[in-house]
């Protein structure tokens, strides 16, 4: 029944088009069935060039490399930079391909049934600089391989689809670390340095190498409609990591992975501190994250490059390690301050509050023993939370307390089998308001509401024009 009313369908459409194609004046017959079809998006810009992978000699067939195609059809499409950009298809198909650079006011559009393929192939990953804030690479100290879609040194670039896929195809590279045979760092998903005005939405992004999307010292930045998902036990598979930038918005978007569903960052120890680049007006809203061992948000390790103006809204987390947690050390010196966060509603999870003041994890043995960290300001405000093991672990330095802390309008229900001591403070100095169970003495009672910025960050005020890509698909 289905079938034949589908081909019924079909049939009336042939024959339509067959008599528009007649009535058509002065327009050679072509072959019907591939009907011109238009998707529009948002971009913080619309190109006026485009082109499809494939004019470049693209295969979609999931074993034929096509780093050579984006390589060449990305280096093509730059020569129209000055002249209003171009966007760069990459039509339904799988798309094998191995690290790619991108280019300034430029657009990469993944069809919603494309999906492009990391090469499991080491050689298709060339090396790039380490990062100079953290003076070594993650994974090992020298080397570090570039990231699957890379670019530095670029202003008004867009990674956007309507929902297409990028698969990493990651379990190459976690069984590399696992085994612990990396020489060289992982490369992440998506990497973007020292660029600005930088959009990164409506995307599936799964299995990565390591981290997924790592836009590090740039500005201007929008990240929203991405879903993200590697194995919960998958290793430094992070969501989102703003790193050493200024003025980001990330928004409406789900992560699954096994570590810091979002990671907050800016630099490592003498090196962050050396290169002091900020993470600054940073706002995360309408944001869910599954990651049974790590935080739905984190702040730091990696801070010395100082952390400030962090506003956090409307979030979902089920099945986290914890909340929001702040993760320093002595070493890291510079600050976490003014964090605002309200309206997050958590299920299943260690901690809602965590605050670690001796994370260690050092880059190596030069670090500076009198670099101790600030951390105030921080601010949490209207949150219910259920099945929790333990409201809260906050830990500060001993001679260094984390200040001005304020909690407020907080309601946690425990698991079955709940910590005996809910609230363990130590080196924490800040006041509670209507929170529930009962907190330490170290943050007395005071009547008071969290407070929570009532301005605008500039990168909330930027809109999104309509695009759009028409093709065969
Ligand atoms: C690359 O750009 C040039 C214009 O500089 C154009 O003539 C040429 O057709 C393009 N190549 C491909 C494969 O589209
Ligand atoms: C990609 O960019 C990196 C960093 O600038 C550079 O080292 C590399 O040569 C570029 N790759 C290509 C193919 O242009
Ligand atoms: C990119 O920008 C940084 C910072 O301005 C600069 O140090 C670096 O040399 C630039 N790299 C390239 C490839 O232009
Ligand atoms: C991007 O994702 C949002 C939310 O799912 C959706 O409303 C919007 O239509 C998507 N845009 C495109 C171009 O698919
Ligand atoms: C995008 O695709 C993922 C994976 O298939 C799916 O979970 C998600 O709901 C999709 N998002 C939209 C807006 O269609
Ligand atoms: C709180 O966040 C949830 C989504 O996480 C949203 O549905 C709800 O409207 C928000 N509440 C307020 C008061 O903003
Ligand atoms: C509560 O949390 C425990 C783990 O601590 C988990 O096994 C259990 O499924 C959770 N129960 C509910 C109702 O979510
Ligand atoms: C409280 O936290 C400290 C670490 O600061 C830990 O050593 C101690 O075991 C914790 N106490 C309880 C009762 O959980």
């Amino acid at each position: 029944m289905e079938f034949s009313r589908k081909s019924q369908v079909f049939k009336t459409l042939i024959s339509a088009i067959f008599l528009l194609e007649l009535l058509r004046p002065n327009v050679a017959f072509r072959a019907v069935g591939l009907a011109t079809s238009t998707i529009t998006f948002p971009a913080l810009n619309c190109r006026k060039h485009s082109a499809v992978l494939t004019d470049f000699g693209g295969i979609g067939d999931g074993k034929t490399s096509n780093t050579n195609a984006f390589e060449a059809a990305i280096m093509n499409l730059s020569q129209v930079a000055p002249d209003g950009g171009a966007q760069l298809i990459v039509p339904p198909g799988k798309w094998l391909t191995g690290s790619f650079n991108l280019t300034s006011h430029f657009t990469l559009f993944v069809h919603k049934d494309a999906v492009i393929l990391g090469s499991q192939d080491e050689s298709e990953w060339p090396p790039v600089a380490l990062l100079p804030s953290y003076g070594r690479g993650r994974d090992a100290p020298s080397g570090r391989l570039s990231s699957l879609i890379f670019g530095t040194n670029l202003t008004d670039v867009v990674i956007t689809g309507n929902n297409g896929t990028i698969d990493g195809q990651g379990s190459y590279w976690w069984k590399l670390f696992r085994d612990n045979k990396m020489t060289v760092t992982r490369p992440y998903m998506i990497e973007i340095m020292y660029s600005k005005h930088v959009q990164i939405s409506n995307l599936t992004l799964v299995n990565s190498p390591s981290w997924n999307v790592h836009p590090i010292y740039s500005s201007d930045i929008i990240i929203q409609h991405l879903t993200v998902f590697a194995p919960v036990d998958s290793p430094n598979t992070d969501g989102i990591d703003p790193d050493s930038c200024t003025n980001t918005r990330i928004e409406d978007s789900f992560v699954v992975s096994g570590d810091d569903c979002i990671a907050v960052k800016s630099g490592w120890d003498e090196y962050g501190i050396k290169f002091n680049m900020p993470t600054k007006q940073l706002v995360i809203r309408r944001f869910a994250c599954i990651s049974p061992s790590s935080a739905t948000i984190a702040l730091g390790s990696e801070m010395s490059g100082r952390i400030e103006d962090v506003r956090v809204e409307d979030i979902t987390a089920i099945n986290t390690e914890s909340g929001v947690r702040i993760k320093t050390g002595v070493g890291r010196g510079a600050y976490v301050k003014d964090v605002y966060v309200r309206n997050t509603t958590l299920n299943t999870m260690k901690y809602v509050f965590w605050m670690t003041g001796d994370y260690g994890s050092h880059p190596d043995a030069e670090f500076d023993q009198n670099a101790f960290p600030v951390i105030k300001g921080i601010n949490y405000r209207d949150i219910v939370a259920d099945n929790v093991t333990q409201s809260a672990q906050l830990d500060g330095i001993g001679k260094h307390p984390f200040t001005d802390i304020c909690i407020s309008n907080v309601n946690i229900k425990l698991a079955a089998k709940p910590k005996g001591v809910q609230w363990n403070c130590s080196d924490v100095q800040g006041v509670t308001n209507r929170v529930s169970p009962e907190p330490c003495n170290l943050l007395p009672r005071k009547e008071i509401d969290c407070p929570f910025p009532k301005d605008r960050l500039p990168i909330e005020d930027v809109q999104l024009k309509t695009c759009s890509i028409s093709g065969n698909f």
